[in-house]
């Protein structure tokens, strides 16, 4: 363990005792390099964060997704603390929750109407319970290695699964057109919906953007078969396209699922859907004792209102790509061959030629004790805080942990 680290670890112990397995799920100390990342955050603001030991990272990870504008973002701040101010959890839903649907109906490409829940997993099982209430079939088809959240139908993992919870999926391999058409042949008239990210982001792989044929194929065959489309924008929401990722790459979605973006950093999820659903939709129960609470559904209108004043998407893919292809260049410049994938808002940095991963471990372990908060197997996320300026920074500490880690890196 870094002697960096020490109340870090130190909270690690005390979290050891009381909380099963200390921190769990993509916060554990092993979804990272175990000792070599710190453990716990103390406060943060525009692209940068401390954790408790006073250690100061630029942070590409953006909180896995949430932080679109910068942390502690003073407009966001404003109007959260106004809300807060006339009471946040009541026995009702407020006008904000009103503005929010209306916001999304016009914005969303292809959408009539909205709800809301706090987690991007609340949105995608609902979806699969609209789908199946609408079409009145069973069978829901995802990408392999495609991650939709911790119910039970998806969570990666098998703790606490029984057979049966499972029962009715099915997958297919992301871009191929042969896996879709099989999927279909054997299982077209019981699939309820399909669904898919906007792009494929598995951890410990390169992110793969769809084929132009992937898409056709499967706008084409959902129509054919009454399969519905559900495009779980959960992780991509916002930061690829304004009107929805499936405007970046021409899926033709029924419903969309978003969170994480979508309210910078406070708790909410949406999930929207065309017209024909609106009925279906009002059948599948969904409720949460604070999902109707003002101070999030305020914050993401908020937050939408300044994406679309700053232009962001195009803003987050010209910074992002400045990003990559700087540490490509540094990469070269010092004989560390590396490759990128993904979309420049969303991009994944790794060491070529690396199946075990260990290298790239080795790279980020570096880069992180150069203050750049990189992650080695899951794809990273630009905010509107990462300015030209802080990439020139990011870039200096990539190339320190470069130099740092060359004789690891050239092993
Ligand atoms: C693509 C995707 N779908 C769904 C989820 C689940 O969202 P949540 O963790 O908010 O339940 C995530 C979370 O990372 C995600 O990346």
């Amino acid at each position: 363990m870094s002697p960096k680290y020490v109340k870090s670890m130190a909270l690690f112990q005390r979290a050891s005792a009381v909380i099963p397995g200390g921190i769990y799920g993509h916060a554990a100390p092993a979804a990272t390099v175990a000792g070599a990342f710190p453990y716990f955050a103390e406060r943060a603001e525009g692209s940068r964060y401390w954790d408790v030991d006073g250690n100061e990272y630029i942070d590409l990870m953006c909180g896995y997704g949430p932080i679109l504008l910068g942390y502690n973002h003073p407009e966001i701040n404003a109007v959260t603390a106004e809300v807060q101010a006339q009471g946040d959890c009541f026995n009702h839903p407020t006008e904000y929750t009103v503005q929010l649907a209306e916001r999304l109906a016009q914005q969303i490409e292809g959408a009539d109407w909205a709800v809301f829940g706090k987690n991007g997993t609340d949105m995608t099982s609902w979806s699969i319970r609209v789908a199946r209430e609408f079409t009145g079939k069973k069978r829901i088809a995802k990408a392999k290695q495609a991650y939709h959240g911790v119910d039970p139908w998806c969570v990666p993992g098998y703790g606490g699964i029984i057979a049966e919870d499972r029962a009715q999926i099915d997958s297919f391999v992301w871009n191929s057109v042969e896996s879709l058409h099989e999927l279909v042949k054997r299982e077209g008239e019981n699939l309820a919906a399909i669904m898919i990210t906007p792009f494929h982001h598995p951890n410990f792989a390169d992110s793969q953007l769809p084929n132009p044929d992937f898409v056709t194929a499967m706008n084409e065959l959902c129509e054919k078969h009454g399969i519905l489309l559900i495009l779980d924008d959960v992780r991509c929401g916002f930061r690829l396209h304004s009107n929805g990722s499936h405007c970046s790459f021409g899926f033709n979605p029924d419903l969309m699922c978003y969170s994480k973006a979508l309210g910078n950093g406070y708790p909410i999820s949406a999930c929207a859907g065309k017209r024909a659903l609106k009925v279906a939709a009002s059948k599948c129960f969904l409720t949460g004792s604070f999902w109707n609470a003002a101070v999030p559904i305020a914050a993401a209108l908020k937050t939408l209102e300044i994406a679309e004043r700053e232009n962001l998407p195009k803003q987050l893919k010209v910074n992002g790509e400045q990003l990559v292809s700087g540490m490509l260049a540094l990469g070269e410049s010092h004989g560390v061959p590396l490759q990128s994938s993904g979309p420049g808002a969303m991009p994944y940095v790794r060491v070529a030629e690396d199946t075990s991963f260990h290298k790239q471990q080795a790279l980020c372990a570096a880069a992180v004790e150069q203050g750049l908060y990189l992650h080695p197997h899951h794809n990273w996320f630009l905010s509107a805080a990462h300015t030209t300026g802080i990439i020139e920074e990011c870039l200096q500490r990539f190339e320190a942990a470069l130099k740092n880690c060359k004789s690891t890196l050239n092993l």
